[in-house]
């Protein structure tokens, strides 16, 4: 029997670039916050500002294999994100995800809590809909490079809904769409990093393709409040709900900006699209207005300045 009403929160994969935020926003709201991490992609120093702080506990462990703790709330964020880090030990990305799932679950079993689970828009693979609702099954390659991510994303939807199904387990999925903010990896390969990273080397900006294919991106601050807001849904709310921006434009426009909002001279440079890439992605956001009365806020250029001082800053 416990006699505080602080609620102990778990979250794995906290040392990543997402997890760290979370991290920070629940010892902020007054929990006991447990951030579990292998450091595979992420690091201590995402973390090292909370170090010191009495509501904050560091755990190295690898999700892969069982954890037994006493917890109340589950973030299950743990997977490598970016295509260059999930691409780089595709066997381990398929473990990540699913046999993290399954322990993350089990402990959520063992112990009553209630858990969340950090999805993807990749489990809409290339999309024949536009935007794409929750309804919508996918198009994806289960062979291809992408695939160790993809499936193995979708596969952790599929027993997170099973374990509720069959075990009462509450669930929440939130399919996350891209996001971007200070501490995301430097040299993950992904498109606003990428750019921000060769604009302030002076280096040319790599569009892959013609640069018309668009995507909509979201600022970590206000993907976080959607997190937190789904996990305190009734247990009826399971999800999947979509999270993310709907603000849509091309990765040319990007590129544009990206270079203005830095004042660099770098050229663009065309190069070859990669294997699977999707044209467009975008999310309906009707769900996630609806169920969490929640919209991502934060203008592109405000998120992009933000971004911008963190990476001069490394
Ligand atoms: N950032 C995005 O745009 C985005 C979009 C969709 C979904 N997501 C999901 O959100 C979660 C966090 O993404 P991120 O962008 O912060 O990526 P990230 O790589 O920065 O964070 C992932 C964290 O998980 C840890 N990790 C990896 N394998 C682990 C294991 N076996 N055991 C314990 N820890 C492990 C890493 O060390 C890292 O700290 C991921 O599950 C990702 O799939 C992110």
């Amino acid at each position: 029997m416990r006699f505080d009403a602080t609620k102990r929160v778990l979250v794995t994969g906290g040392a990543g670039f997402l997890g760290s935020h979370l991290c920070e926003r629940l010892v902020e709201d007054g929990h006991d916050v447990l951030c579990v991490d292998n450091f595979y992609t992420g690091s201590k120093r995402n973390v090292a500002h909370l170090l010191d702080h009495p509501r904050f506990e560091l755990m190295r462990h690898d999700v892969t294999f069982p954890l037994y703790v006493e917890v109340d709330e589950i973030y299950n964020l743990a997977c490598p994100a970016s295509p260059i880090h999930y691409q780089h030990d595709p066997v381990q990305t398929t473990k990540t995800s699913v046999h993290g799932a399954i322990n993350m679950l089990g402990l959520a079993k063992r112990v009553g809590a209630k858990i969340l689970q950090a999805s993807t828009s990749e489990v809409y693979g290339d999309p024949e809909e536009h935007p794409q609702t929750e309804n919508y099954w996918g198009r994806v390659n289960p062979i291809g490079i992408r695939s160790c991510y993809d499936e193995g994303k979708r596969c952790a939807e599929t027993l997170f809904f099973d374990y509720h199904r069959q075990n009462g387990l509450r669930i929440k999925v939130a399919r996350i769409f891209n996001t971007y903010g200070p501490r995301m990896h430097p040299n993950d390969g992904r498109v606003v990093s990428n750019f921000i990273m060769q604009a302030l080397r002076g280096d040319a900006l790599t569009i892959q393709g013609d640069g018309s294919q668009t995507r909509s991106f979201c600022y970590v601050d206000d993907l976080i409040e959607g997190l937190v807001r789904m996990m305190s849904t009734p247990d009826e709310c399971t999800g999947p709900i979509n999270v993310g921006s709907g603000f849509e434009f091309t990765m040319l426009e990007l590129a544009q900006k990206v270079i203005a909002l830095t004042g660099s001279s770098s050229e663009l440079a065309f190069g070859p699209l990669p294997q699977d890439d999707p044209a467009q992605r975008r999310p309906d956001l009707t769900l996630a207005r609806a169920n969490l009365d929640w919209e991502a806020k934060t203008p592109l250029d405000e998120g992009l300045n933000r971004t911008i001082e963190y990476f001069k800053g490394l």
